[in-house]
């Protein structure tokens, strides 16, 4: 028993549902036990020698003594490769067929007795011991895949198996789902198993809800992702390069994958980040935008206990005059905590509450668990086995786990005709008058004081009637119910986009909604944690999430719940939440100065909605997170890279929150260019590094010179914040409206600034050429310094 299962232990003696779950775990350990082979003597393979090749469109397959490798280059200039016959599909990550092989890259031997693909974007070159080199087209390595490793039971059953990369010495590694120790991804382990850490998180906590085999690495020679397509349980191990200052004695940066079994294949993209994370978006689906309203301020708790309160909560907000945009429900509105029912006597009339909230401009969010009270007499239970819903053991058994409800039975989302299922019960949460969902518990989670705190791994699931175990479904649990749950919502009202997120995930579920930090520990290190979240999901190609603001568990002092609340408010989901026994998240709370503080945090909010609308569809449209490293538009840069406490909001602020106790101004490195700090108007050079005052009324805001930013006026029309030019330079920036909450496509609006005469001038692009904008202009910052 480790540390962690130690605290898991302790929490759980003395309780009913404590002994219920000592109970489950011993179950779940048996089966496993039962069904599951022990590992007995293994053979290690490796390629051996190339022995030919057999060309096909957009490169082709490799033989050697031992495995057989697939090349292929495809349109977009995406690398796909696969040993031993793996395909790019089936896949849970790709958001359909895999793109054309690019019918111009061709295989062609190489000089040492391997072969290589060469394309306008990549060149692709195998090593005749099966090394994969990525290289740029100019020729620099960007990535060395050594050859494999196989271990294969002697006996028959899965290959375990390992893959050592190498990239250059100055590389940074980025990714890998939601980390709370990045974003930069110092030299460690990280497991690939999505868990639930149990009661909160802080930086030191790995793995989390979210993981995912996606990794980016930023370097002077050029920006790659890499996506191993495979869910099993794995383990990447990073290190990051020396560079041997000038001597030539480099040494590489490398990460290494292990993986419990499963295919091995892989996709890589090269280019620039934005580049990169537009191709990875075009493999694996177009971040869905969420309605506007949940681009606006939102509050949760667990336990807000009846209607009476909620209502105490919405006219606390209204009366002090503060905006608020949705309030989400937790599972203390449930019936006995029982998925898809609502307990009538402490919320009597939920459609009701609903209109009238609704009526006051705030949508009501529901939380939805997958784990079902298997208990006759619950509708949802009897009517999933009805179409044989849940997971069975390998014996064909329902499989139990232990949540809040009690006993409990999992929806198999890896069975499109439980997904059908599944989604049609949100019919009863848009009668109940909710307007989106809050997916959570996915990973999904059977409480355990000991072993996993997740279903036996022996347990059967259908993976598209492949069939198979837990093994291989556990990490795409998350990601299949928010397909269920997005394309159920789609079905029951195809005029609105589904406002989802969920807790768990994996490659691809940008394709259905976002994802928030989890139960983040308050604290100042919680904090840090969830800007990190943030940011490396973000380069996973999921940029809509946010923290639980505050904290999720304890009392945050009045400065740290002030902090977190102006971070969050520059996070695209930007919601208070917390704990049943947590202390309060509303921003009166905290003493009349942090209401003060934070009225201005959510005003500036509010007057950036329409620039988080054009990032909600930029996002869409490019796969560009709305959050960005500072590096992003500069990765050669290389102090940048290690820069972890401020970020960009697109492509024209960069936002340097307090992440420390009792800072009143901090320390912000900047990138090239010039930066207005948007509180003073004073203007920086960059790159390089700058004090910048930050008062408990606000964090440091800077704004890139020449940007031209939406914002809400106040008469509230969207109007264009033009920041002056650079001496000598010119400017610009997007402005994509609100096409409502349906699917309609909305307007880009391209604007340029320069300066002329010594005034800042503002102009649209159009097909017909340059035109006076129609919208209101208001300049900010120098205009005349120099230009
Ligand atoms: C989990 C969620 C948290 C929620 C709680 C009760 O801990 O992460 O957000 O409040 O469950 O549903």
């Amino acid at each position: 028993m480790d540390g962690r299962e130690l605290v898991r232990s302790m929490k759980v003696v003395g309780s009913v549902q404590g002994l219920r779950s000592v109970r489950s775990a011993w179950r779940q350990r048996r089966a496993d036990a039962r069904a599951l082979p022990v590992r007995g003597a293994e053979r290690a393979r490796v390629p051996g020698q190339a022995a030919g090749a057999r060309p096909e469109p957009g490169g082709g397959v490799v033989r050697f003594a031992r495995a057989e490798l697939r090349v292929c280059v495809t349109v977009g200039g995406a690398v796909f490769w696969g040993w031993d016959g793996a395909e790019a599909l089936p896949s849970y990550a790709l958001a359909g067929s895999p793109p054309d092989p690019d019918p111009r890259a061709e295989l062609e031997p190489d000089t040492d007795g391997g072969w290589r693909v060469v394309s306008e974007r990549v060149m692709v070159a195998v090593s005749r011991h099966g090394a994969v080199e990525i290289r740029t087209p100019g020729g620099v390595v960007l990535r060395r895949e050594l050859p494999p490793r196989w271990w294969e039971p002697v006996a028959g059953g899965v290959a375990r198996w390992v893959q050592r990369a190498e990239v250059a010495a100055d590389a940074r590694f980025f990714g890998l789902g939601g980390r709370a120790r990045g974003p930069r991804l110092a030299d460690g382990t990280y497991r690939l198993w999505n868990t639930d850490p149990g009661g909160r998180f802080g930086p030191e906590d790995d793995p989390l809800y979210v993981t995912m085999p996606v990794q980016m690495v930023v370097a002077d020679a050029g920006t790659h992702l890499a996506f191993v397509d495979n869910s099993w349980d794995g383990r990447v191990t990073l290190r990051e390069g020396e560079e041997g200052a000038g001597s030539g004695h480099d040494r590489p940066g490398t990460s290494e994958l292990r993986m419990d079994g499963g295919p091995l294949r892989c996709w890589v993209v090269i280019g620039t980040p934005a580049r990169v994370l537009h191709g990875w978006t075009a493999l694996t689906g177009a971040p869905v935008p969420p309605p506007a309203w949940a681009l606006g301020p939102q509050h949760a708790r667990w336990g807000f206990g009846s209607a009476r309160e909620v209502r105490r909560v919405v006219a606390g907000y209204r009366e002090r005059g503060l905006p608020l945009s949705a309030v989400h429900l937790d599972i203390d509105h449930f019936d006995a905590h029982q998925v898809f029912t609502v307990d009538g006597e402490r919320f009597p009339d939920l459609p009701g509450l609903a209109a009238e909230l609704r009526a006051d401009g705030v949508r009501l969010v529901s939380i939805v668990d997958p784990a079902v009270k298997a208990a006759a007499g619950n509708a949802v239970y009897e009517s999933g086995r009805a179409v044989d819903a849940f997971v069975r053991d390998a014996r064909g058994e329902e499989v139990r786990g232990e949540v809040w409800p009690g006993a409990c039975a999992y929806p198999d989302f890896t069975d499109p005709g439980v997904r059908e299922w599944w989604g049609g019960l949100y019919a009863e949460r848009l009668a109940q008058g909710f307007s989106g969902v809050w997916h959570d518990m996915n990973e999904p989670v059977s409480f355990a004081p000991f072993g996993d705190t997740t279903l036996p791994r022996s347990a059967r699931h259908r993976l598209e009637g492949r069939g198979g175990d837990h093994r291989e479904a556990h990490n795409v649990y998350g990601l299949e119910m928010a397909r269920a749950g997005f394309e159920g919502l789609r079905g029951l009202r195809p005029d609105e986009r589904p406002f989802l997120f969920s807790r768990s995930g994996w490659a691809g579920m940008q394709r259905y909604g976002g994802t928030w930090s989890g139960d983040v520990a308050t604290g100042w290190p919680g904090l840090r944690a969830s800007l990190a979240l943030v940011l490396g999901l973000g380069l996973c190609g999921v940029p809509y999430s946010g923290p639980d603001v505050g904290g999720f568990d304890g009392s945050p002092s009045p400065e740290l719940y002030l902090r977190w609340f102006q971070l969050g408010a520059y996070m695209p989901l930007f919601r208070t939440h917390a704990a049943i026994d947590a202390g309060r998240r509303e921003p009166w709370e905290f003493g009349a100065e942090v209401l003060e503080h934070a009225r201005a945090a959510l005003a500036e909010r509010e007057r950036l909605r329409p620039y988080f609308m054009t990032l909600a569809q930029l996002a869409r449209l490019t796969g560009a997170p709305y959050v960005r490293p500072v590096w992003w538009g500069a990765p050669e840069d290389r102090a940048l890279r290690d820069c972890e406490d401020a970020f960009m909001l697109g492509d024209g602020l960069l936002v340097a929150p307090v992440l420390a106790c009792g800072a009143d101004r901090r320390a912000v490195r900047l990138p090239r260019g010039r930066w207005y700090d948007t509180a003073t108007g004073r203007a920086y050079e960059g790159p390089g590094q700058v004090l910048v005052d930050a008062p408990l009324s606000r964090v440091p805001v800077l704004a890139r010179a020449g940007a031209v930013i939406p914002v809400r006026g106040e008469d509230g029309a969207v109007e264009l914040e033009a920041w002056a030019p650079a001496p000598g330079r010119t400017g610009g920036g997007l402005v994509i409206g609100d096409p409502g909450d349906g699917w309609g496509a909305a307007e880009v609006e391209r604007y340029t600034s320069r300066v002329v005469d010594g005034e800042v001038r503002v102009e649209r692009v159009t097909d017909a050429g340059a035109v006076a904008p129609e919208r209101a202009v208001r300049v900010r910052g120098v205009a005349s310094a120099g230009g």
